[in-house]
């Protein structure tokens, strides 16, 4: 069944009226929640605490967090998460992908793979039994604002391919400069979540851009209802 997951990137939310941003997402029901955690050292940057984190445990939208820091395992032991929750961490880590894959799973989280446009897709193969999600980047991690790498096109047809001739049962999921455009293209090539961020969510008349993402779903779920 064709699905069309919403994942609003909270990092892009506006930091004056994150909970009233967060009432408007809870109310129209958007899939997940797009956590990004960073710590200046895996990328240059900081995003969203562990107090964000643990104070979204009071929606009942599942967390799908983007974890960009070197230190996976320190980060898992001070994360408050649901069962249920997507964690997801870099192929590129130095850490071990497998113990990080099974310390989530043993957190009651589902545990994902997240890779960077310079990353050969291949890299994430060796995984695929073991995890529940995989965000492709279509961007460089750890910035709002940047524009869609369109090479990624052709990285999401690839690990499609591959999730579907493996009969693997793994969310796929694309991050980074998601606009309408990218949606209806990448809809096509099976992608399941789309993060939303500045390019097509948080940006002025935030209610204005609610409604206009979910009727643009509506159209594109009826579009493919009637393709069968
Ligand atoms: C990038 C972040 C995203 C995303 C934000 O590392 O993971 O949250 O880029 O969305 P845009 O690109 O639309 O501002
Ligand atoms: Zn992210």
């Amino acid at each position: 069944m064709k699905q069309i997951m919403f994942s609003p990137s909270l990092m892009c939310a506006d930091p004056l009226n994150l909970g009233y941003q967060l009432q408007i997402l809870n109310k129209n029901k958007f899939d997940l929640f797009h956590i990004d955690i960073m710590d200046m050292n895996f990328i240059p940057n900081i995003a969203l605490g562990f107090s964000v984190v643990k104070a979204l445990n009071k929606f009942s939208t599942h967390k799908d967090i983007h974890l960009m820091v070197q230190n996976v395992p320190l980060t898992l032991k001070n994360i408050a998460v649901r069962t249920g929750d997507f964690i997801s961490f870099h192929v590129e880590t130095s850490t071990s992908i497998e113990d990080n894959i099974d310390s989530i799973r043993k957190l009651g989280a589902r545990p994902g793979l997240v890779i960077n446009p310079e990353t050969a897709i291949e890299k994430i193969y060796p995984f695929l039994s073991f995890i529940d999600i995989i965000h492709i980047m279509t961007v460089n991690p750890g910035f709002s604002g940047q524009s869609f790498i369109h090479t990624s096109y052709d990285r999401v047809k690839q690990i499609k391919s591959i999730i579907l001739s493996q009969n693997k049962r793994i969310l796929l999921g694309v991050d980074g400069g998601i606009g309408y455009e990218q949606i209806g293209k990448l809809a096509q090539y099976g992608v399941d979540v789309f993060v939303l961020g500045t390019t097509c969510l948080f940006k002025s008349n935030f209610e204005k851009q609610v409604k206009k993402l979910l009727a643009f779903r509506k159209i594109q779920l009826k579009h493919y209802h009637h393709k069968g």
